[in-house]
């Protein structure tokens, strides 16, 4: 027992996965409130990624007050389970706070004062966990999902120009030198966003910034995009010469437009399944995962997967694209219990650990 937690069941996603790879799940600390919960996660994950509680809009307020003890919370309990902790994020689009690239008045602040910004917030989050994190998501979504446009045009981009980007991988090494450092985003493994991706990860290596890994967040829905379109773009970012991990698994089953986390998005849509996937819908899901997984497990580069929630209940897309939705994305269902996708993972995760016999690849 570590601090009253279990320890990692034997039957379990981390003991599938052995050496080979890390497992790790999104948790926020209510999360951890949960006893049920705060159970499972210390029993099926080798990992913890922060699901929101390091996002800036939650580690600083608008006067430019820190406030760490949900942050702390989460970062406790994994090092009492013996998780590494990925930390998610320090720059992104989305809950963030304006003024630290913008005036009052929406305005881009001076290049100036906008670095010094970026460099105050980075300095102040990673020196807080210096030692404690394993790898930071540097900088989340910096790509744009539109034709002929390549960066994302963001408050950062506006104020700083295109070298917010490195700047803040630079921040980052100097606060923890010891942390892996990753950029991460959502449908770069597909064609179009692939090229991007791959001229993104050149630059910045060209730039002599760290750089140890790209995360693909793995916001994947149960056709799409195919299991061999992933393993081509994750072999494209792979020849960059970087990691490649993905961050955010959940395999959506529900109708929806495509796959994807653009957060603007809001799509309308039907709830087909408020009272459970049915058993059809569950195989379907299970053998996604399984494919999705055996192809990864397989994959040289991949030394992580982490999966986006605990239970069903606990994921985000419930709200995301369409708000209010019963969905059925994750591993576990809203009772707690493995579902048939759990065990089609564990199958995955074994088979690869036994074929590859990759001994102590995890990062
Ligand atoms: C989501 C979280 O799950 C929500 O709790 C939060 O309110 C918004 O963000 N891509 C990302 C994650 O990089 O940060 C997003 O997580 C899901 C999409």
């Amino acid at each position: 027992m570590v601090l009253g937690l279990p320890v990692r069941g034997a039957q379990s996603l981390g003991a599938a996965a052995g050496q080979r790879l890390l497992v790790g799940c999104a948790v926020a600390t209510r999360d951890l409130d949960d006893p049920k919960l705060a159970a499972l996660v210390a029993e099926q994950f080798t990992a913890l990624t922060p699901e929101y509680d390091f996002m800036p809009a939650h580690l600083v307020d608008d006067a430019g007050k820190f406030t760490f003890d949900a942050g702390d919370r989460v970062v406790a309990f994994a090092a009492a389970a013996h998780q590494p902790v990925f930390g998610h994020m320090l720059v992104w689009h989305f809950v963030t706070r304006p003024w630290l690239f913008e005036d009052p008045a929406g305005k881009p602040l001076p290049r100036e004062k906008a670095l010094a910004n970026l460099q105050q917030y980075i300095a102040t989050v990673v020196g807080h966990y210096k030692g404690r994190i394993r790898a930071w998501d540097v900088v989340n979504e910096a790509l744009s999902d539109k034709d002929g446009e390549y960066l994302r045009a963001t408050p950062a981009l506006r104020a700083i120009g295109a070298d917010y980007i490195e700047k803040a991988f630079a921040y980052a090494q100097a606060a923890d030198p010891q942390a892996d450092l990753y950029y991460n985003d959502y449908n770069i493994e597909q064609p179009g966003k692939l090229d991007k991706a791959v001229r993104l990860l050149r630059q910045l290596r060209s730039r002599g910034v760290r750089l140890d890994a790209v995360g693909v967040q793995g916001h994947w829905l149960l056709d799409w995009p195919p299991t061999d379109m992933i393993k081509k773009g994750l072999d494209a970012l792979a020849a960059t010469g970087v990691k490649v991990m993905v961050t955010e698994l959940d395999v959506d089953p529900l109708p929806r437009d495509g796959s994807g986390a653009d957060m603007a998005v809001a799509e309308k849509g039907v709830n087909p399944y408020p009272h459970g996937l049915p058993p059809e819908m569950q195989a379907k899901l299970a053998q996604r995962y399984g494919a999705i997984v055996t192809m990864l497990v397989h994959h040289p580069a991949v030394t992580f997967i982490g999966f986006w929630g605990t239970h069903d209940g606990r994921s985000w897309l419930n709200d995301y694209p369409v708000k209010g939705r019963t969905n059925h994305p994750l591993l576990f269902d809203r009772a707690y219990q493995p579902k048939p996708a759990w065990g089609a993972v564990v199958k995955a995760l074994q088979g690869a650990a036994r074929v590859e016999g990759v001994e102590g690849a995890a990062p």
